[in-house]
């Protein structure tokens, strides 16, 4: 198995983009057979998540919206510090069945963030789609509903992941080698 070099660091193959699009498929047969008659938007979160939602759209065959955005965090002006924000959620949300589709849960911070976020223009219902799902690390409020697999806590690359804004053209996905 051929290992790869990002930046100083070395990776070991750890799926396959074989094994990738078989868990794509059973993801988008659950979310077919889901979502059958619902007004269903799928809202894919930037940059981490192009390949996957590229993917899984493939095999959706309901009638749904595909939009894109991402979650930034900036000073705001009072003294509670940081503020969220989604950019380029140019979607309605009100009253959509909402599919948040993320490359990795890890802490669940950030799907925490979203899903507040998108609380407040009351969808009729969110629940987030993962190609991966770090379970040991996750201490958020909110779990993906659906996920191709559950990994270890170790940082892994490819299919949309990053490792310094590398490796995100990946077609499989690969581990740090410790
Ligand atoms: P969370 O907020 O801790 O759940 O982290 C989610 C975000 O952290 C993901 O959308 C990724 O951008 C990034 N991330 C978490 N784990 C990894 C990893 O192993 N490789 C690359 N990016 C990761
Ligand atoms: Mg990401």
């Amino acid at each position: 198995m051929e290992t790869i070099k990002l930046h100083d660091r070395t990776f070991s193959p750890y799926l396959s983009a074989q094994e990738i699009q078989d868990a794509v498929v059973r993801l988008a047969e659950q979310i077919n057979n889901d979502y059958r008659g619902k007004d269903l938007l799928f809202l894919s979160v930037l940059n981490g998540s192009f390949m996957f939602t590229s993917d899984l759209m493939k095999h959706i065959i309901l009638p749904c919206e595909i939009s894109f955005m991402k979650v930034s965090s900036y000073q705001g002006t009072e003294s509670t510090g940081r503020v969220d924000e989604l950019i380029g959620l140019n979607s309605q949300v009100l009253g959509k069945h909402i599919v948040l589709l993320e490359d990795v849960v890890d802490t669940g911070v950030t799907i925490d963030k979203i899903i507040r976020l998108l609380q407040t223009n009351n969808p009729e219902s969110v629940e987030v789609c993962s190609i991966l799902f770090k379970k040991e690390a996750h201490i958020g409020q909110n779990r993906p509903k659906y996920f191709g697999f559950e990994i270890p806590n170790k940082f892994v690359v490819g299919y949309g992941l990053d490792y310094n804004q590398h490796g995100r053209n990946l077609p499989s996905i690969y581990q740090l080698k410790t």
